[in-house]
C-alpha cells in the first residue's frame, strides 16, 4: 500500500554537488556496467547518489531486476523513491560494490567518512567481491592527510577515552569532535555514535589497525591497502 503523502518522493541530494561533470563521468561508467539479476553495494556519498541516479534510467528504460545493499539513509531513500529493491548484508551479499571517496593515495589507499557512514561502508567493502571507487581528480593526494581529517566513529561513552587514547598512540595534530548541522551539539551517526575527525601530518600504515584497537572505536575512515579499483572521470 501507497503512503497518500510519501515523504521520499520529492527528495534529491539537497546540496550543491561540485565537480557535477567529473563525477556525471564516472557514474555513467557505473551505470554501464550494471547487469540483470545483480545486486549492488552502494556506498554513500554525492557520486555514489548520481551513479545511483544513472542506474535507475537504465532500470527503467531496459526494465531490469536489481538490488542494492547501501550504506546510509541518503541512498536507501533515493532507492525507495526510485523504486530500486533494497535488501540487508544480514541476508544478502553484494555482487559488486561501488563507493566514493575523499581522498586517494598513490597506493590506493583511502580516507572516507566525510558522510558519517564510515561503518557500514567499510562493511559493505570488506563483504564485496569487487570494489569499484568513483572520485573526481580533486580526489587523488600524494599522501592520505592532506585535504582531509580521519573520521573515527566512537561510542559516545568512550569519547575522552578515545581521544586520550588516539593522541597518546598517534601523536594526531588535532582531534574534533564533528559538530552536527541543523541540529544542535555533535553529529549523531546513523548508528547512535560520536564522530572525532583526527587530523594527521603523517598517517602511518599501522594507523587503522591501531585506531581499530582502541576501546569504543566502532570503525575509521581509513582503508590502507584495500582491494579496490579506481575510476576517475
Ligand atoms: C561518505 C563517503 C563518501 O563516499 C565520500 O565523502 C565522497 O563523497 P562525494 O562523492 O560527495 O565527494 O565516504 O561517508
Amino acid at each position: 500500500m501507497k503512503w497518500n503523502y510519501n515523504i521520499i518522493d520529492n527528495l534529491d541530494w539537497g546540496k550543491n554537488i561540485t565537480r557535477l561533470e567529473e563525477k556525471e563521468k564516472v557514474a555513467n561508467a557505473i551505470a554501464a556496467m550494471v547487469k540483470n539479476g545483480e545486486c549492488l553495494g552502494i556506498g554513500s556519498g554525492s557520486t555514489s547518489y548520481l551513479a545511483l541516479m544513472k542506474i535507475a534510467e537504465r532500470v527503467k528504460k531496459e526494465n531490469l531486476q536489481i538490488r542494492a545493499i547501501t550504506t546510509s539513509l541518503e541512498i536507501t531513500m533515493a532507492c525507495g523513491r526510485l523504486e530500486i529493491p533494497t535488501a540487508g548484508l544480514e541476508t544478502g551479499r553484494p555482487d559488486w560494490t561501488f563507493d566514493g571517496a575523499d581522498e586517494i593515495d598513490p597506493n590506493f589507499s583511502l580516507i572516507k567518512g566525510r558522510g558519517g557512514a564510515m561503518f557500514k561502508e567499510k562493511l559493505l567493502i570488506n563483504s564485496s567481491p569487487k570494489t569499484f571507487i568513483i572520485a573526481d581528480r580533486s580526489k587523488m593526494v600524494s599522501r592520505l592527510g592532506m585535504n582531509f581529517p580521519v573520521p573515527v566513529e566512537v561510542f559516545p561513552q568512550a569519547l575522552s577515552y578515545v581521544a586520550h587514547a588516539l593522541k597518546m598512540e598517534l601523536n594526531p595534530r588535532e582531534i574534533k569532535l564533528r559538530m552536527a548541522e541543523g541540529k544542535d551539539g555533535p553529529l549523531i551517526t546513523e548508528n547512535g555514535n560520536l564522530v572525532l575527525d583526527v587530523w594527521f601530518d603523517f598517517i602511518p600504515n599501522h594507523a587503522e589497525k591501531t585506531i581499530k584497537h582502541i576501546t569504543g572505536v566502532i570503525e575509521s575512515g581509513l582503508f590502507i591497502g584495500y582491494n579496490v579499483e579506481i575510476l576517475n572521470p
